[in-house]
């Protein structure tokens, strides 16, 4: 099998590049290792940043979401029993973020891409590596009903998360990975009731971080910082709701409402960068590059940045044989991406519980207190959290 570009993830990076391509008449085939049920099942992000929404414009996919999703202008931060607001357009130009789900969004990827204009994924068929991406013709070797199968491309893109294939295809001398891991992880339930607030809520608790977040008007998303090795079996829906009010202000903890679990899930925190972004006729893009802490709510966000610049690149060689846009990719790519990573472990740092050191704790109170006083600390929180500006390329 032969296509112009072998994408290996149908995430929200693959889809959303196999999309753009295909829009501009590119052929591209999709290899997944999960079923289209899996994949559209998993419950992840929440918030995208303009520049995100605006692609999700360009690919004509957005409909939905200018329908649905809900544009926030505002966060609130707890810490010390109060209640403080970061508000977004008189910090950042006018800029908001808008809350619709990474489900929803690859819900809407999927029924374009692949329902309404035929184009190809193959579920269940697992990319085992990729070869000669040093060449003209690289190959993602994969496996498909128990069969080994080749696809030979003009370019690979490599969008199967922290976990694939592509970046464990190019030899450990050739790559450079920096890497910090944190030692708690998020405890995470979806439930069917009304948001506490109509705006996020970032705890800072002597007993550790919380998240109150949502869906819609019907349906939340909460977190608790949970330890590294906890497990969901540990934790009743009463118990989850029981710790998620003890961390937040009394103001705000009187008016959740709590519900039945429809997910409850442990997510690892966890900084990472893979440099360069690209190997010859190979690209990485998204989780399979880098990875965040989702605090600063930035890892779908940086996806998609990554594919509006690697579109950009791949539709300048096809349509006027240029390759210094797919030359300046990586470097350009990870501007963005180090101050997203910056960003996301500050924020982390910022809100969560380290140790049981009473000095830690005075210093995240003293410096949430100076933030929240000062037009440059507020403005530096809404300026990071509505992501920064996509560097012109073109
Ligand atoms: P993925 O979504 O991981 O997709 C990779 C795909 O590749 C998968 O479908 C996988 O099955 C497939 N694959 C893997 N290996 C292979 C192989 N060998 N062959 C073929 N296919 C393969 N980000 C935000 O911006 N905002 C948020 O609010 C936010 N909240 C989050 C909350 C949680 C609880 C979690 C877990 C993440 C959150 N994120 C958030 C991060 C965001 O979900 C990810 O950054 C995003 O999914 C990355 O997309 P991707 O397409 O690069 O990778
Ligand atoms: C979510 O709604 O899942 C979410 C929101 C904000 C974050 C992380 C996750 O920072």
């Amino acid at each position: 099998m032969r296509t112009q570009v072998g994408i290996i993830g149908s995430g929200p990076s693959g889809l959303l590049l196999a999309r753009l391509l295909h829009l501009q008449g590119i052929d591209t085939v999709i290899l997944e290792s999960r079923s289209r049920e899996y994949v559209q099942g998993r419950i992840r992000a929440g918030v995208i940043e303009q520049g995100m929404a605006d692609m999700l414009r360009e690919a004509k996919v957005g409909e939905r979401m200018d329908r649905e999703g809900l544009i926030h202008e505002g966060i609130n931060i707890a810490f010390d029993n109060r209640l403080e607001r970061i508000d977004f357009p008189s910090h950042t130009n006018g800029k908001v973020v808008m809350v619709y789900g990474q489900t929803e969004i690859t819900h809407d990827l999927m029924r374009a891409h692949i329902d309404e204009a035929g184009g190809i994924v193959h579920y269940d068929a697992p990319a085992v590596r990729v070869e000669d991406y040093d060449s003209d013709s690289p190959r993602i070797i994969y496996e498909q009903n128990g069969e080994q199968k080749e696809l030979v491309c003009d370019f690979v893109a490599g969008c199967d998360g922290y976990h694939g294939v592509a970046r464990q295809s190019v030899p450990a001398d050739k790559i450079k990975n920096f890497e910090r891991t944190y030692p708690f992880g998020w405890l995470g339930i979806l439930s069917d009731v009304s948001p506490v607030r109509d705006e996020l809520v970032y705890a800072n608790h002597e007993r550790g971080f919380a998240l109150c977040s949502m869906r819609s008007h019907t349906r939340s998303r909460y977190y608790v910082q949970c330890k590294i090795d906890d497990k969901v079996d540990n934790w009743s829906d009463d118990a989850f709701w029981d710790e998620l009010r003890r961390r937040l202000p009394t103001s705000v903890a009187d008016s959740v409402t709590m519900g039945s679990r429809l997910e409850m899930s442990i997510t690892p925190l966890h900084s990472f960068v893979a440099e360069p972004m690209r190997f010859g006729r190979l690209f990485l893009a998204g989780d399979a590059g880098h990875i965040v802490p989702p605090t600063g709510a930035k890892g779908l966000n940086l996806a998609a940045s990554d594919i509006y610049y690697l579109s950009r690149a791949i539709l300048a060689y096809y349509k006027d044989k240029r390759t210094d846009l797919l030359d300046r990719y990586s470097e350009t790519a990870l501007r963005r991406v180090w101050k997203a990573i910056r960003f996301s472990w500050w924020y982390t740092s910022l809100l969560h519980k380290f140790d049981d050191d009473p000095m830690s704790r005075r210093l995240q109170i003293s410096e949430l207190d100076y933030l929240v006083n000062s037009e440059a600390g507020r403005t530096v929180i809404a300026e990071n959290y509505v992501g920064l500006p996509f560097e012109k390329f073109e």
